[in-house]
C-alpha cells in the first residue's frame, strides 16, 4: 500500500520536475526566437499592386450584380490585409483566405516558426518569413498586434484592409474561458464562477502590467495596436477608432457572419464559391455559458473601449448593408447558407462537428485551449467523389495544419503542443 503510494508520489514529482524543465526550455526558446528589431531596415517601395498577372475581369454571369443593373465586370482584389482579431471566428476566415490564395497562386506574408507575428509585440515587417525590402506580398492574415506604419511598408498600396469584430461581452466571456488561465492574476480567483467573481470587482484582481493581462480587457482595441487600459472617454479612444475607420475598408461582425462574407465578396469582387465555409475552431456548446443581462452589462462596462469600437463599426456595417440592398443581401445570405449546407452533406461525416475525442484523423484535430478539450472538429467523409475531395479536405483542415501545408514551419508552436501533451496540460 505504502509502496504504491510512494510510487505515485514519485511519478507526480517526476512529472512536475519534467514539466517545469520543459516549460523553462520553452520560455527560453521563445525568448531566443523573439524578433530582432531591425531599426535600419532599408526602405524599398513595393509596387502599387502585387497582382501578378494582367487584371482579369470576373464573369458575373448569374450574379445578383446583373440583376441590379451593374455592368457585371470588376477585377477580383488579390492584395488583402486581414487583421485577425482574437476569438472572432477568424480561423474560419483564414481558411477562406488560404483557399483563395491557393486558387490564385498568391503570395502570403507568413510568420516564421510560429503561427503569429510574435503577438503581443507590435508587428514588424522583419518578422515576415523570407522578408526582403521591396518584395511583393498579396495577403497577410495571421495574428498580429496591428502596427500601421510597418504593415503599410510591407504591402502594396492598393491593398484592401479588412477585419472582424465581435460583441465585446461575448468576446470577453470567450477570451476569459480560452486565455484566462494564461493571465496569472486570475489564479487567485477562488470562486466557482470565476468570470462573475472577476466582474464583481475587476480592479481588485486586474493588473494592467500583469503577464497576458491584455487578454482580459479591451482585447480588440489592443489587437489594433492601441492602449487597452485607457478610460473609454479618453479623447485618444475616438481618435484611434477614427484611424481604424480610415484604414479599414470593411469591418465585419461575427454575429452576422454570412452577411459579412457577402460584403467581403462585394468589397473584393470575389465569387460566391470563394465564400463557402464550415465553422472552424468552434467551442463545444456545453462549455459556452450564456451571459446573464447583469453580467453582460458588467462585461461591457469593463470593456468600454471595445464596446465603443463595436458600436461604431456596427453602425457602418448596417449602412453598408443598406447600400448593398437589404433584399439583395437576404437573397445572397440564403444562397450562401444553402450552398454551405450542400457542402456539409458532401464533406462531413455525420454532417456536423464532433468533440475532439471523436476526431479520427490527427490532421483534422484542432488546437485546444490549455487544460481543456473544448474545441470541436470534423471527420472527413470517406468516399467523397473526386470532384469534391480536395475542396472538402481544405475546408475542414484546421488552421495550424493548413499553415504547415502552405509551407510555414511552426516548430515553436509544435514544440509547445508537444510539451503540453507530455505534461498532459
Ligand atoms: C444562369 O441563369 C440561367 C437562366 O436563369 C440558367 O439557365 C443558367 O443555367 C444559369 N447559369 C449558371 C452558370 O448558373
Ligand atoms: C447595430 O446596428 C443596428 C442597426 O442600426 C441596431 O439595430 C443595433 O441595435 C445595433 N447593435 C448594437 C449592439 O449597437
Amino acid at each position: 500500500m505504502i509502496g504504491k503510494q510512494g510510487r505515485q508520489w514519485r511519478s507526480i514529482c517526476k512529472g512536475l520536475v519534467l514539466g517545469t524543465l520543459l516549460t523553462s526550455c520553452m520560455i527560453l526558446l521563445y525568448c531566443l526566437s523573439a524578433p530582432q528589431v531591425q531599426l535600419n531596415l532599408q526602405e524599398v517601395p513595393v509596387p502599387y499592386s502585387c497582382a501578378h498577372r494582367p487584371a482579369r475581369t470576373l464573369q458575373v454571369s448569374n450574379s445578383s450584380q446583373i440583376s441590379l443593373g451593374l455592368t457585371g465586370t470588376c477585377t477580383p482584389k488579390v492584395d488583402v490585409m486581414f487583421m485577425k482579431t482574437h476569438k472572432t471566428a477568424s480561423s474560419t476566415l483564414l481558411n477562406i483566405l488560404f483557399r483563395f490564395g491557393e486558387k490564385h497562386r498568391l503570395k502570403f506574408a507568413f510568420p516564421n516558426s510560429r503561427n503569429d507575428f510574435f503577438y503581443p509585440s507590435l508587428f514588424q515587417r522583419s518578422q515576415v518569413k523570407d522578408y526582403r525590402p521591396g518584395m511583393c506580398f498579396n495577403i497577410i492574415c495571421n495574428h498580429m498586434r496591428f502596427n500601421e506604419p510597418e504593415v503599410v511598408k510591407l504591402l502594396p498600396s492598393d491593398t484592401t484592409y479588412v477585419s472582424i469584430l465581435r460583441d465585446p461581452a461575448e468576446l470577453f466571456e470567450s477570451s476569459f474561458h480560452y486565455f484566462g488561465r494564461l493571465a496569472p492574476f486570475t489564479w487567485k480567483i477562488s470562486a466557482e464562477d470565476k468570470l462573475a467573481e472577476f466582474l464583481q470587482d475587476p480592479w481588485h484582481y486586474f493588473d494592467p502590467e500583469g503577464y497576458n493581462s491584455f487578454y482580459l480587457k479591451n482585447l480588440l482595441f489592443f489587437d489594433f495596436g492601441f492602449d487597452n487600459t485607457m478610460e473609454s472617454d479618453d479623447p485618444r479612444v475616438d481618435e484611434s477608432i477614427r484611424s481604424i475607420a480610415e484604414r479599414f475598408r470593411l469591418v465585419m461582425l461575427v454575429e452576422y457572419f454570412e452577411e459579412s462574407l457577402i460584403l467581403l465578396k462585394d468589397t473584393l469582387c470575389w465569387e460566391m464559391d470563394d465564400l463557402l465555409f464550415f465553422k472552424l475552431n468552434a467551442r463545444k456548446g456545453s462549455t459556452v455559458s450564456r451571459l446573464k443581462p447583469e453580467l453582460r452589462a458588467q462585461a461591457l462596462e469593463w470593456n468600454g473601449i471595445d464596446w465603443k469600437l463595436y458600436q461604431h463599426f456596427n453602425a457602418t456595417f448596417w449602412r453598408k448593408v443598406d447600400v448593398y440592398g437589404r433584399q439583395r443581401m437576404a437573397k445572397d445570405v440564403e444562397e450562401l447558407r444553402r450552398r454551405n449546407k450542400e457542402m456539409a452533406a458532401i464533406c462531413i461525416e455525420g454532417g456536423q462537428a464532433v468533440e475532439a475525442g471523436s476526431i479520427q484523423e490527427t490532421a483534422m484535430q484542432p488546437w485546444q485551449p490549455i487544460g481543456e478539450k473544448s474545441i470541436m472538429g470534423y471527420n472527413l467523409k470517406k468516399n467523397i467523389d473526386k470532384k469534391h475531395r480536395k475542396l472538402c479536405r481544405k475546408m475542414l483542415t484546421p488552421e495550424l495544419q493548413y499553415l504547415t501545408n502552405l509551407g510555414v514551419n511552426l516548430w515553436i508552436t509544435r514544440l509547445w503542443g508537444y510539451v503540453r501533451d507530455v505534461i498532459n496540460w
